[in-house]
């Protein structure tokens, strides 16, 4: 069977970590911004200088044979503190951006909001205050409006299970006494209402959640170890896939959140909203699967021992690692998670981030990146397999289309097709130079995937 004609064989980027000039023509300042950056790492005001170099940008893009990109747009490009009036430079850019990427047959694929929230917005409480609600879904319009005549396929929030998970990615530190799941509660109200939104006032467009989905595996057989990935599952995965599909809280999570301490105020008017909006795909990253198993004094239990909470993380002897992070190599939980959400969902799925993170090496002007390579095929092998078996997949975007800044490691990890030319400490001349990967991928693309050699 293979891939389906006209699959958008795309890559993927964010606005904070390739576009640089992060307080250039008016843009405000976002969470980015303000953070304490790990030493050793770069800000964000020159990234890959895709700002200024986008048009030479897309030229590439296009030279890779890209049928489709994925980038997001920052919020205080367009609304410098978050709510009120529109900054025109930002909107411009956007604008020629689009316009690049239309012009060489390239779909746009927005991202509304990834991990930039607007600094403005979040000395006022950020996700924790439901202004941030009405915030959020004020800019969406605005972004629908300014840029759908365009943009058909929209993503609403990138990552917020792991924005609720790992939150000192986004909100950097300050996170004591945070009501974590009220604020995402907030997200989820915010996100239900910006599809609605989206459907409202450009019916034509396609708008979906894009959750970072990888299922885990139980250590053992043991039915504890079986629990505990099922909660495991719940807590990282379905919560938030339920909530963008159905309107609803999947009822595993709910109880770990519960018995976790925590307390979610849920209004009617909120449960109403969220059965309001729904998506026509789901998006989703994936990078690696986990394995947790039923750990005494690690995983939560009630007074009678019985298990309300994920497991703890396990080895897996079946899988390899990434060198850069020790992340696990799991293709084929690749097309176990594909068919998973497949099963759960019956939504059209896209993947909008894959990728492998390393420490290429720029060695007489060339990038040899063989290990990519190899990571990209394996997982396109599997997403084909899971396609054949009957799972509508429309696009595969790998994470990253150019060399940006890792959300920890600066240009240290790298992930893109396309070297930039700095590190860490210099900015160099930020040269574009095709890797390995680059004429690999173009052949991938140009024969529909049958050519994975
Ligand atoms: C995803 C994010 O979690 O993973 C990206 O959406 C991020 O923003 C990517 O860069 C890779 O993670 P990292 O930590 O290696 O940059």
């Amino acid at each position: 069977m293979g891939f389906p004609k006209d699959f958008f064989w795309g890559a993927s980027s964010s606005a904070y970590q390739i576009e640089g000039a992060s307080a250039t023509d008016g843009k405000g300042p976002s969470v980015q911004d303000v953070k304490t950056i790990p030493a050793g790492t770069p800000d964000f005001t020159v990234c890959s200088g895709h700002y200024e170099r986008y048009a030479d940008d897309v030229e590439l893009f296009a030279e890779l044979g890209l049928k489709a990109y994925r980038f997001s747009i920052a919020w205080t490009r367009i609304i410098p503190n978050g709510v009120g009036e529109v900054n025109q430079a930002g909107v411009d850019f956007y604008n020629n951006l689009i316009d690049a990427l239309r012009a060489k047959n390239i779909e746009p694929i927005v991202t509304v909001y990834h991990f930039d929230l607007p600094a403005a917005l979040q000395e006022k409480g950020g996700w924790a205050s439901r202004e941030t609600v009405d915030a959020f879904v004020e800019y969406s319009r605005t972004c629908f409006e300014l840029f759908g005549d365009r943009v058909t396929y929209w993503q609403t929030i990138n990552e917020q299970n792991m924005m609720t998970l790992v939150p000192e990615h986004v909100v950097g530190g300050a996170l004591d006494d945070y009501p974590l799941y009220q604020a995402n509660h907030h997200m989820f109200v915010a996100q239900s209402k910006a599809m609605a939104v989206c459907h409202e006032v450009r019916p034509e467009c396609r708008i979906g959640p894009a959750p970072n989905i990888a299922i885990h595996n139980p250590a053992s057989s043991d039915p504890k170890d079986v629990l505990a990935a099922q909660y495991a599952d719940a807590v990282r995965n379905w919560l938030y896939l339920d909530a963008a599909v159905f309107g609803e809280y999947n009822a595993l999570a709910l109880d770990y959140i519960k018995h976790s301490g925590y307390t979610i105020d849920i209004t009617d008017e909120d449960r109403q909203v969220m059965k309001n909006g729904k998506p026509d795909f789901i998006a989703f990253n994936y990078y690696n699967t986990d394995t947790v198993g039923y750990v005494a004094g690690e995983v939560l239990v009630d007074e009678q021992g019985n298990i309300h909470g994920p497991g703890a993380r396990v080895d897996n002897p079946s899988l390899g690692k990434t060198q850069f992070s020790g992340w696990w190599i799991d293709p084929v939980g690749f097309r176990t998670t594909l068919q998973e959400i497949h099963s759960r969902y019956r939504l059209p799925l896209i993947v909008t981030e894959n990728g492998l993170g390393e420490r290429d090496e720029l060695i007489d002007g060339e990038v040899d990146d063989q290990y990519r390579i190899d990571y990209l095929r394996d997982h396109i092998s599997q997403m084909e397999a899971a396609i054949d078996s009957g799972v509508p997949v429309f696009g595969y975007n790998p994470w990253s289309v150019m060399d940006l800044i890792s959300t920890h490691e600066g240009f240290l990890k790298r992930y893109g097709f396309i070297y930039v030319n700095r590190t860490n400490d210099d900015e160099l001349d930020l040269a574009r130079i095709k890797k390995k990967s680059f004429g690999w991928y173009r052949k991938v693309i140009e024969t529909n995937g049958a050519d994975l050699a």
